[in-house]
Formats: structure tokens, sequence, C-alpha cells
């Protein structure tokens, strides 16, 4: 049920893991005898000190999430905590090779995170969905892999495919395969793009992957013309402002260009990335970004129409939430 004050909220980029409470993440290193110390400090925090470390921080929280009950808590206690802010709807990103690196196979992996869905649904009703991503800096043949492990093993709830990790490693060219094939059999597609890659790096991703979504995407501010061509063809940012304080690509909020992406006519949506790595919400983004803009309640209804209106599922299930 909606609180009438607090605006209906949607996120399109989220990785599950990155999503994973401290607290959580000590207990079951504890139940698998993993040492967490050097990722999480004694106030329960994670510690990194820049992307590269957060991106290792990132990799050892995930390993200790070992079986389809493990990663069932974590989605369910995800969306719980989504929709206790007032979201009506998420996506989470999926990283089948983090599963694996923990033992886990795509199907146990997968048929997990959605249990933990379904139960937060049938506690709350939040609709969720999966983008399965390929890690850029792992190469192409393991975003390859991915991609045809997700489309041998179609699943109702995994509904779209995207790439993520470092933005500085390998070029779109390489992943141009991978996304091919995501496409054809009808996955929703999304690449992490200017983030750390500046305008260069987006136009590639357009070019390469054929996207309508990028991961950020933000620094297309730095190009007139491709600001005026993410406007023409309709492609919609991901933005994740608090991630880009936390990482050090904006200073302070007010420099962030998300208020200007907007005023210029480009699509944005706030979303939260990594939560905790990042000391964020996506109720913290609605909050902080409006208080900082000046967005009334229907600037950022807007925001959720635009995210729902380039969610990766079906027009009925949009329809019914907005
Ligand atoms: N994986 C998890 N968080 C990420 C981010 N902010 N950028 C790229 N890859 C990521
Ligand atoms: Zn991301």
């Amino acid at each position: 049920m909606i609180n009438k004050m607090s605006v209906p909220k949607a996120e399109l980029h989220c990785h599950i893991e990155g999503a994973a409470p401290p607290s959580l993440v000590v207990r079951l290193a504890d139940k698998y005898q993993v040492d967490v110390s050097s990722i999480i400090n004694g106030n329960g925090k994670y510690v990194w000190s820049d992307f590269t470390s957060f991106l290792q921080a990132y990799d050892l929280a995930s390993s200790v999430f070992k079986t389809p009950a493990d990663y069932a808590l974590l989605s369910e206690t995800y969306f719980r905590m989504l929709s206790a802010e007032g979201a009506i709807y998420g996506e989470i990103f999926i990283s089948p090779d983090h599963a694996q690196a923990a033992g886990l196979s795509y199907r146990s992996y997968v048929e997990g995170l959605a249990a933990g869905i379904g139960r937060a649904k049938e506690e709350t009703g939040i609709e969720g969905r999966m983008i399965a991503i390929g890690v850029r800096h792992f190469g192409a043949a393991s975003v390859e892999r991915v991609a045809k492990e997700v489309i041998g093993n179609p699943h109702p709830m995994v509904t779209g495919f995207g790439l993520a990790g470092d933005e500085r490693e390998g070029h779109p060219a390489n992943f141009a395969k991978a996304f091919r094939m995501a496409g054809e059999a009808g996955l929703g597609l999304t690449a992490h793009a200017g983030e750390f890659g500046g305008p260069n790096s987006i136009v590639a991703a357009l070019e390469f992957l054929r996207v309508k979504r990028l991961g950020h995407g933000v620094r297309a501010i730095e190009d007139k013309e491709l600001v005026k061509r993410l406007v023409d063809e309709s492609v919609v940012l991901e933005v994740c402002p608090g991630s880009n304080l936390a990482l050090g690509v904006y200073s302070v909020l007010r420099f962030h260009p998300i208020n200007l992406l907007r005023r210029a006519g480009v699509r944005v949506t706030l979303n939260s990335d990594d939560p905790p790595f990042f000391h964020t919400t996506l109720g913290k983004e609605y909050a902080s970004v409006s208080k900082t803009f000046g967005w009334s309640f229907e600037d950022q209804m807007e925001i959720t129409r635009n995210a729902i209106a380039a969610a990766f599922c079906d027009h009925a299930t949009k329809q019914r939430l907005l």
C-alpha cells in the first residue's frame, strides 16, 4: 500500500550482490568461514577507497552467497526494503559469474533469487524483474558465455541483459555479439557507459550494443550533440547520483548533471546502484536530488513514469503499476 505523501518509486539499476546489507554478509561469512574483515569495519560498514577496491570488495561480499536459499534471503531483503520506501517496481542486476565463482549454477542462482522476489511480492505487492549482466573486465568470452546461459535457460523474471564492471577496460565492439544474441532472444538491453568513460564510451555503447538504456550515461553532458542524440533517440539514463558522488565522479550533488540532462529533455531515472556500499537507498536518492534541485512531487512522478515506461516488463504489468 502506497503512502499518499510518498512518491511511488521505481528502480532500474541495482546490483543485487551490491545491495547486500553488511550484517547479512557478516552472518553468512561466519557460517561459511570466510574472512570479510578487510571489507567490513567494526561499525558494520563497507570499506573501500576507489573504484578498483570497490569492485574487489563487491567480489568478496558476493562470495558468501553460496546456496539458492542465501540468494532468496538476499533478494527478499532487498525488495522488502525497496517496498518500505514506497517503491512499486524494481529491476536487479544479477551476475551469473559471481554465482558461479561461489559454486552455484545459473539455474540455482536464478531460482533462488526468484523465490525471494516472489516472497517479497506476496508480502508487499512489489513487482520485480532481473537483468543478467556480463562483467566487462572479465572479457568478451565470459560475457558471451553469460548471454548463452541466459538464452538457453529462459526464466520469466529474467527479462534483460546488460554489461557492468570496469568501463575503462575493453571496447564495446568486443561485446557486440553477446548483445546481438541477447537482443534476438527478446531480452531488454542496457550497458554501463558514461560513468568512468566520457562521451566516446557512450557513443560506442549505442553503436555496438544497440542499447536504449544506459547505466549512468551522465557524462553525456560533456557533449552537446550527444545530449541531443539521447533526446532524439529516447535513450533512458539509469542515473545513480549517490554512487557517482561516492566513487568521485562528481564532488557534490549540486554539480551533478542530472538536472541539466532532464532540462535538456533526456529521460532520466533515479537509482541506488550498490546501496549499502554507497550509504544510500532509493528513497534517499529521490529525497536528496529533489531537495537539491527543487523537484516537486510531480517532477518526481515523472522520474517514476520514465522508469516504468523503460522497464523490461510486459505492457500489462506497466499499466497495472501506474
Ligand atoms: N558493478 C557494481 N557496481 C558497479 C558500478 N557502479 N559500475 C560498474 N560496475 C558495477
Ligand atoms: Zn551499476
